[in-house]
């Protein structure tokens, strides 16, 4: 198992480019099951949960040619209804193959994901949207079996913007011939990124304001060339890094428009951050930044994926902040490992209230999500002396080489195995 060793304080400096998106790219790769003719991605970050989306478009029946951040998928063989336990209980977004099999195969099989370090995470939303579609849902010793005789188009309201649930009916509704209206959807841009790549592909999927999509069936799908937009959420991370150790950094491949939110409080924080086309600079506060409450929502919100980090970045504020989190029930694994490099975190069930603290400590502390994980490594770069984030793996899901990029940008960090 790698670790990451971290000596704190050393303000970033310099440029990097941010990677494609693995949020739009792990729906769009399983997007690609919709057609026989070739797909090309380009910008598809190298990742653990992109990689295990590869084996399971492989298992499924695709071949995957991947190099330079390109990949090429095509047929290889007929598909198979069923994802396997093995690739689902690693990456929980390989329930969205569902969506697309149901409409090719009128049924799939696929093993309930189960909860995981931040939440119970159910799918109820994308059941019922199929049952909707006339579809028979049955739990068969822990996987779920979708069937259908015919797919009805509907009119389908979500009790909740679930991005995953979008993502899935709207695939599985580009194949059901006639109209079918979801409302109260998901409007996270990787939303419409998939929903870009589908229309390629010769779909006719639209937005309808203020929550709705319409999709208009069609019999098949065809081929498309895409490349994914920039990772808000890697930006996020690095502007909150640039900022907590008071550094003056600049990042290529942006989109300015998808972090609205978080410019935003980091302005207010007392960071000065500037645009130019597509790339973006923050410069940190000169003294310890201001307190600001966030809390998280569905998107124009402040994203979910960014709690961890902001968290991190208000520990050193100069005063008391509150963070809400308003979309999982468990996202606050990570502050009892800031506790140990010395924040004062108290936690109320979906309330963090944070009292900063002149400045953290190094230490040795363990990564148990993606964006805990990354968290710790921001904190880490603004703490005293050495520290050690343990369980790199979980950074890994969703962080492309962090600490090569931020290295580049002056970290003193490494990666090592872990005694
Ligand atoms: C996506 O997860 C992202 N993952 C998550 O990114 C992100 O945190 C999340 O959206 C929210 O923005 C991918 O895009 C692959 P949801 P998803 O369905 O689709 C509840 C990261 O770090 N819910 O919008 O699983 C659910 O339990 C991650 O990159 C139901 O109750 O998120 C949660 O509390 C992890 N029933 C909330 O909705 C359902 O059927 C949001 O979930 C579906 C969801």
């Amino acid at each position: 198992m790698d670790e990451f060793l971290i000596e704190g304080q050393q303000p970033l400096n310099g440029t990097i480019e941010i990677n494609g998106s693995k949020n739009s790219g792990l729906p769009i790769l399983i997007a690609t099951l919709l057609t026989d003719e070739e797909c090309v991605i380009n910008k598809v970050p190298d990742l653990r949960d992109i990689q295990t989306t590869f084996q399971l478009l492989k298992y499924l029946g695709k071949s995957v040619e991947y190099k330079n951040h390109t990949v090429t998928i095509k047929s290889d063989k007929p598909l198979k209804y069923a994802a396997p336990y093995e690739l689902v209980k690693q990456m929980r977004a390989s329930i969205l193959v569902a969506g697309p099999l149901l409409a090719r195969l009128k049924k799939t099989q696929v093993p309930l994901p189960g909860g995981c370090a931040i939440g119970l995470r159910p799918i109820d939303i994308h059941l019922k949207g199929f049952e909707e579609f006339g579809a028979k849902t049955t739990n068969v010793r822990g996987d779920i079996l979708i069937s259908v005789d015919k797919l009805v188009p509907t009119r389908f309201r979500m009790e909740f913007p679930s991005v995953g649930a979008t993502e899935n009916l709207i695939m599985c509704a580009t194949l059901m011939p006639g109209k079918t209206i979801l409302s109260g959807v998901a409007k996270e841009p990787e939303i419409d990124d998939l929903m870009d790549f589908l229309n390629k592909m010769g779909a006719n999927v639209k937005k309808h304001e203020p929550d709705e999509i319409i999709i208009e069936g069609k019999p098949s799908l065809g081929g498309a060339t895409h490349t994914l937009i920039p990772d808000r959420i890697e930006t996020g991370t690095f502007l909150i890094a640039g900022a907590i150790t008071g550094g003056n950094i600049t990042l290529a491949n942006c989109r300015v428009d998808h972090l609205k939110s978080v410019i935003d409080v980091l302005e207010y924080s007392g960071a000065k951050i500037s645009a130019d086309g597509d790339t973006i600079s923050v410069s940190g506060p000169k003294d310890r930044p201001r307190p600001v409450n966030v809390n998280t929502l569905p998107h124009p919100g402040f994203p979910t994926d960014l709690q961890a980090p902001w968290m991190s970045y208000m520990c050193i504020a100069k005063g008391k902040s509150k963070i809400e989190e308003d979309i999982f029930e468990n996202r606050f694994i990570h502050t009892a490992e800031l506790a140990r490099m010395g924040a004062n975190i108290l936690v109320d069930g979906k309330t963090a209230l944070i009292e900063g603290v002149e400045s953290l400590n190094g230490a040795s502390v363990m990564a148990s999500d993606i964006r805990g994980g990354a968290a710790l490594v921001v904190a880490t770069l603004c703490a005293k002396g050495q520290s050690v984030v343990q369980r790199s793996y979980h950074i890994d899901r969703g962080y492309e080489k962090i600490e090569d990029k931020l290295s580049k940008l002056g970290a003193r960090i490494t990666r090592q195995k872990s005694k």
